[in-house]
């Protein structure tokens, strides 16, 4: 995601209600954070947040923990969720990476919209569907794995239906053209909003592995 850098992101990160700075000193006990033993789904590379602030509005019953690598993008979603006053939504400004550092066995589900597809070989290892990701996520949720994607990219979405099954997981849901599938609640993300606008195809995906 191209952004111009914000020169006070370490301020507005620091300063909001939403952020959580010191995310290791929770990993196990993401629930006291919330104050409640609700669901936790977590989506990473959240982007400038409107899904995740969507979904928090519309399931207060359910937990949200949104992660961002990047401060200024994450420093524009904070900006845009300021104004709201959700008690079930925290933020992160971290790599992704080291997921395994912050989380074990808290999260109920994963959401990966539109990551970086990373086409060439060599970068294979940083796609967010990589097997050495899958083994780090494998630690972070509390029973059953369960992962939804999205993206436009054929490529990307092909290699992920490849690594989910040759680690474990199942299909649960698959679409070929997220924008056209019936009875389906769709909350769109930025990246979505502007790929339809430009007439791609959005591939989705539900993949759990069951203890
Ligand atoms: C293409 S954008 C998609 C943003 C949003 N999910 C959407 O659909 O509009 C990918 C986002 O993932 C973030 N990202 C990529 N790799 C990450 C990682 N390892 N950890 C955390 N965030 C990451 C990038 O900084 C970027 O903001």
């Amino acid at each position: 995601m191209r952004v111009r850098n914000v020169k006070n992101k370490e301020e507005i990160i620091s300063n909001s209600k939403y952020t959580v700075l010191n995310p290791s000193e929770y990993k196990g006990k993401w629930n006291s954070v919330f104050g409640n033993n609700n669901p936790i789904y977590l989506e990473v590379g959240m982007g400038k947040g409107t899904f995740i602030l969507e979904n928090a509005k519309l399931n207060p019953n359910i937990n949200y923990i949104g992660i961002e690598k990047n401060g200024s993008v994450l420093s524009y979603a904070i900006k845009r969720i300021e104004e709201y006053k959700l008690d079930n939504l925290k933020l992160i400004c971290f790599d992704a990476n080291k997921i395994d550092e912050i989380f074990d066995k808290d999260i109920d589900l994963l959401y990966l919209n539109f990551s970086d597809p990373w086409p060439k070989n060599r970068h294979e290892k940083r796609r967010l569907t990589s097997n050495s990701f899958l083994e780090k996520y494998d630690k972070i949720f509390k029973s059953n794995k369960v992962i939804e994607m999205k993206t436009d990219n054929q490529g990307l979405f092909e290699y992920s239906v490849i690594s989910f099954v040759d680690n474990g997981y199942k299909i649960e849901d698959i679409s070929l053209d997220l924008t056209n599938k019936e009875d389906f609640i769709n909350i769109r993300t930025e990246y979505e909003e502007k790929y339809i606008l430009k007439n791609n195809r959005i591939y989705y995906l539900k993949v759990i592995k069951t203890c």
